[in-house]
């Protein structure tokens, strides 16, 4: 996949449109997360030291065109700046007179943050008089929102088209990583996909069959395998309707030779709360009022075992309900021998989604991943092998996807 980069373009004195994703976390107006401010910061920080001027754009949360004040970008620009170390003006629109006279003061080097972009009902449409309005104050566009490159709107892909447009350095750590995973892998690849319903991810796991060796099933969606197989998980929550279409996605696995790896043991409890009463059981022996809530452990050393044969590893979804302890155990432990084999250079480990982030990071081992995506429904459409308008974008005018 070809695209440009900022290797290619030079900034200074040149007003550089970034879109970052800045959609981060808050609870009671605090970001709890900044993660994703973090991972921007560099793009930022090059492109302000190189002499540009730095316009940062985001869509955050979801106000459909209105002007929601709870969802301006405001207080994130303070956040942006902590983290920067350098001052970060806001300006209240991110389109109009209000914007082109801040940018206008702009000096060479300088940040400003636009407010939330989808406060207009043009970005989500990817109106082109809404586009144009955005471009207007930019010479160049940087994109380094791949998280949000699954979205076809105007700040994401129709600005593109409309000024020259180059890949931030986030944006090429991404692709690059997901590249490497899953395009071009070291052999045998696996990944480990979890989550609590196939309804969900038919898609991604008919992409995975046909792309990984080993697909180790975790959560409730490895229920609804084994309750196709025929074996009574009592209680355990199960997709019973997806039944045909799990045997269905396992036939077709055997027939491209992936191999599935399902649980054999499980930890069930009769309620879902902290500290329950648990109780380890074989597959073919879980009891009628109890439901499995992680992954026993013997299911533990055939995962870590098979992983051990492995050059590179996705993964999305925790294995067990991980939120609540001691359904955390079955994750915690596959996390760390991901990490062990990792930071030991044997396996190159890729890991992304919302749940699995928090998952890896609860299991302290995020940083011990080789990569770890800021994205999550991009990172599933990703998996799922569909390509992202975001991207497709600054390949086509990269001169990438055949279409130069
Ligand atoms: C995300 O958080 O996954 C991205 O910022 C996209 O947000 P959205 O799902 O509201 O489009």
């Amino acid at each position: 996949m070809a695209y440009r980069t900022l290797d290619e373009v030079e900034v200074r004195g040149k007003r550089v449109l970034l879109r970052a994703d800045l959609n981060v976390p808050v609870h009671n107006g605090v970001i709890t997360d900044t993660t994703r401010i973090e991972r921007v910061v560099p793009t930022i920080r090059e492109l302000s030291d190189k002499g540009a001027k730095v316009i940062l754009l985001s869509h955050f949360a979801r106000p459909k065109g209105k002007v929601v004040p709870e969802m301006s970008l405001e207080p994130v620009s303070v956040a942006v700046a902590k983290v920067l170390g350098r001052p970060v003006g806001f300006v209240h629109d991110c389109i109009g007179p209000k914007v082109t006279e801040a940018v206008g003061a702009m000096q060479d080097g300088d940040v400003v943050l636009l407010e939330n972009t989808r406060f207009h009902a043009g970005e989500e449409a990817n109106d082109p008089a809404f586009a144009k309005a955005l471009a207007e104050n930019g010479d160049l566009y940087v994109d380094d929102a791949f998280s949000a490159a699954h979205r076809a709107h105007a700040s994401t892909e129709g600005v593109a088209r409309l000024l020259p447009s180059f890949a931030g350095r986030l944006m090429q750590a991404e692709l690059s990583a997901l590249t490497a995973a899953l395009e071009c892998p070291e052999r045998p690849v696996g990944a480990i996909i979890g989550g609590s319903k196939i309804s969900t991810k038919l898609d991604l796991l008919g992409n995975m069959i046909e792309k990984v060796d080993v697909l180790f099933i975790g959560g409730a969606m490895a229920n609804t395998f084994l309750a196709a197989q025929g074996y009574n998980l009592g209680k355990s929550l199960q997709e019973a309707e997806m039944h045909d279409t799990a045997r269905e996605i396992a036939k077709r696995a055997k027939a491209k030779g992936c191999d599935i790896v399902l649980p054999v043991d499980a930890v069930v409890a009769r309620e879902f709360k902290e500290n329950a009463e648990t109780q380890i059981c074989p597959i073919d022996q879980i009891p009628a009022d109890a439901m499995m809530l992680d992954v026993g452990p013997k299911t533990i050393e055939l995962i870590s075992k098979r992983l051990a044969s492995l050059k590179t590893l996705v993964w999305n979804g925790p294995l067990g309900a991980f939120e609540i302890a001691p359904f955390d155990k079955g994750t915690n432990e596959v996390a760390k021998v991901v990490a062990k084999l990792t930071d030991e250079g044997k396996l190159r480990s890729v890991a992304g989604g919302g749940d699995t982030v928090s998952a890896l990071k609860h299991a302290g081992v995020a940083h011990d991943m080789s990569y770890v995506s800021t994205a999550g429904g991009a990172f599933l459409e990703w998996l799922e092998g569909k390509l992202l308008p975001g991207i497709i974008v600054l390949s086509e005018l990269g001169g990438g996807l055949g279409l130069e």
